[in-house]
C-alpha cells in the first residue's frame, strides 16, 4: 500500500453502518512528513449517544449468545487480522510513526490477544457455594458488566484496542470504541475487519473526534457500565471523578516510570541488549519504557561503553524503512518535552554520552536516542515519563539503594532487574512495587500474562485469564428449595 492509498476519508461505525462522512474532519498526521494521510469525522455528543444506543440494543442479544458462538466470531477476527497484517502494520506506521517491524510485531500481539480471549471466553466459570443450611443452594453466576467505553491510546493503536475489544466481546459485552485522535485509522481498520467477521450490527461501534465531548458523554451515559482507559495518569485521575457519579467500573492502565536495576554479577551484554530494547522500543514512546536505569558501581562504566555502543549502532529513520529502529516522536510538543528534558539534564550537570540533538535532516519530530550519565534525581527526566528516546543511567552503590531510587515515585507499572544471583534479585523484586518485572528481560508484556500496574500507574489488570475480570459482574444467587 503506498501512502497515497490512504488518503482517504473515514467514517464512524455506529450500529452497523459506516457514518459521518460529511461531518467537519479532522485530519491524520503522519509524523514522518507530517502531511495529511486520512480524514476522520469530528465527532461528538450526539454521535456517540448514537453510538451508546446501539451498543445497549446490541447487549440483550449478544450477551445471550454463549461463548462458543462469540469465540467463533473472534477467531475469525484474528484471521482477518493475520491476513491484513501487511495493511495494519503500515497504516499503523505511517499515521503514528512506529518502525515498520515493530508495528508487524504488534498486528501479531492483536491476533494472539484475539486467539486468547476467543477462548477465555469459554472458561468463565461461576460457583456453587457449599451452604450452611441443608434448605438453601449457593451459586455465583456470571453476567457480563454490559456497554463497555475504550478509550484508546496513540502509542499502541492496535494492540491496546484488541486488550479491551478481545475479552470485552468474549464476555458477552458490548463496545463503543473512542480511538485516539493521532492513530484512528490503524482502529477503524480493525473495526472494517470486525464488520468482515461478522459481527451482528451494533456490537462493535467507533466513534472518532473531540476527546472532550466523546469521553464526557461515555462518562455520563448510564448506560455506558464500564471503561477502560489507556493513556496518562492525569486523564486517569479525572476519569476516576467522573466515575463517582454512577459508581461507573474503571479498568485504567495509566503513566509510568520505569527503573532498570543493573547489579554488579549481571550479564553486562544481556543487560546492555534488553535495556537498549526496552528504552528505545517504539522511539520511547510505550508506558514501559526505561526511564532510569541504576548501575552498580562495579560494572558502571563498562556498562556505559557497551551501552553507548549499542546506542549509536540505532538506525534513525523514517519508520515505514525496513532497517528503520526508531523512527520520529509523535508530534512537536512531544518533541519540546524531550529537548525539555535534557536541557534540564544538561544544566544540572548531566553529561551527554551519545546523541542530545535533533535530526532536521530526516524530519521535524526526529531526535537522536540519546544516552545520559551523572544524572541524578533532581533531574526531570528521572521522575518524570519523558516519552521519548532518552536513557538517562545513573551509578549506584548498593541494592537498598536501588529499592529506594527505584520506589521513589507515584507510579508502579514496570520495573527491570539484572542479576544473575537468584537470591539477590528474589530479595530486590520483593521490595519493588511494581505491577511488572522484567528480571533479565526488557520486553516483558506478553498476552497470557497480567499487565497493569501498582499505585498511580492504574487500576486492574489487562492480558491474561485476569483480563477478562472487568468484564463479568457476579451474581451471587440463593436458592430456597424447602
Ligand atoms: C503500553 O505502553 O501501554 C503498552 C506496552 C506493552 O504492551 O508492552
Amino acid at each position: 500500500m503506498s501512502q497515497q492509498t490512504i488518503v482517504k476519508s473515514y467514517g464512524n461505525y455506529i450500529n452497523g453502518e459506516w457514518i459521518g462522512k460529511a461531518l467537519p474532519t479532522r485530519e491524520v498526521i503522519n509524523p514522518v512528513t507530517n502531511e495529511v494521510i486520512g480524514y476522520v469525522p469530528n465527532g461528538g455528543t450526539k454521535e456517540t449517544k448514537e453510538a451508546i444506543e446501539a451498543a445497549h440494543y446490541a447487549f440483550r442479544e449478544w450477551s445471550q449468545t454463549t461463548a462458543y458462538e462469540r469465540g467463533k466470531l473472534l477467531r475469525k477476527l484474528h484471521e482477518l487480522v493475520l491476513e491484513n497484517k501487511e495493511e495494519l502494520a503500515k497504516t499503523m506506521t505511517l499515521e503514528m510513526g512506529k518502525p515498520i517491524r515493530e508495528s508487524r510485531g504488534e498486528v501479531d500481539s492483536v491476533a494472539s490477544f484475539l486467539d486468547w480471549y476467543a477462548e477465555e471466553g469459554k472458561r468463565i466459570y461461576g460457583e456453587t457455594i457449599p451452604s450452611h443450611n441443608t434448605n438453601k443452594r449457593l451459586q455465583v453466576w456470571k453476567k457480563p458488566v454490559g456497554v463497555v467505553g475504550a478509550i484508546t491510546p496513540w502509542n499502541f493503536p492496535a494492540g491496546m484496542l484488541a486488550r479491551k475489544m478481545g475479552p470485552a466481546l468474549a464476555a458477552g459485552c458490548t463496545i463503543v470504541i473512542k480511538p485516539s485522535s493521532e492513530s484512528p485509522l490503524t482502529a477503524i481498520k480493525i473495526v472494517e475487519l470486525c464488520e468482515q467477521a461478522g459481527f451482528p450490527k451494533g456490537v462493535v461501534n467507533l466513534v472518532t473526534g473531540s476527546s472532550q465531548e466523546i469521553g464526557d458523554e461515555l462518562m455520563a451515559n448510564p448506560k455506558v457500565r464500564k471503561i477502560t482507559f489507556t493513556g496518562s495518569t492525569e486523564v486517569g485521575k479525572q476519569l476516576i471523578e467522573q466515575s463517582a457519579a454512577q459508581v461507573k467500573r474503571l479498568s485504567l492502565e495509566l503513566g509510568g516510570h520505569a527503573p532498570v536495576i543493573v547489579l554488579d554479577d549481571a550479564n553486562i551484554d544481556l543487560a546492555v541488549r534488553e535495556a537498549v530494547a526496552s528504552a528505545f522500543r517504539n522511539t520511547g514512546q510505550t508506558c514501559v519504557c526505561a526511564n532510569r536505569i541504576y548501575v552498580q558501581e562495579g560494572i558502571h562504566d563498562q556498562f556505559v561503553e557497551k551501552y553507548v555502543e549499542a546506542v549509536k549502532a540505532l538506525n534513525v529513520a523514517n519508520s515505514i524503512e525496513e532497517s528503520a529502529d526508531i523512527g520520529p516522536l509523535i508530534n512537536k510538543s512531544s518533541l519540546n518535552k524531550v529537548i525539555e528534558h535534557v536541557e534540564d539534564a544538561v544544566q544540572k550537570g548531566a553529561k551527554v554520552a551519545y546523541g542530545g540533538e535533533r535530526l532536521q535532516e530526516l524530519g521535524e519530530n526526529f531526535y537522536q536516542p540519546t544516552v545520559l550519565c551523572n544524572v541524578d534525581s533532581s533531574m526531570i527526566v528521572m521522575h518524570e515519563e519523558t516519552f521519548g528516546p532518552i536513557a538517562p543511567i545513573q551509578k549506584i552503590s548498593s541494592i537498598e539503594e536501588a529499592a529506594t531510587l527505584a520506589n521513589d515515585t507515584p507510579y508502579g507499572l514496570a520495573a527491570y532487574v539484572f542479576t544473575n544471583n537468584v537470591s539477590k534479585g528474589m530479595k530486590l523484586i520483593e521490595k519493588l512495587e511494581y505491577g511488572i518485572i522484567g528480571w533479565n528481560d526488557g520486553v516483558p508484556s506478553t498476552t497470557q500474562a497480567p499487565f497493569g500496574g501498582m499505585k498511580e500507574s492504574g487500576v486492574g489488570r489487562e492480558g491474561g485469564h485476569e483480563g477478562i475480570e472487568p468484564y463479568i459482574e457476579s451474581q451471587f444467587v440463593s436458592i430456597n428449595v424447602e
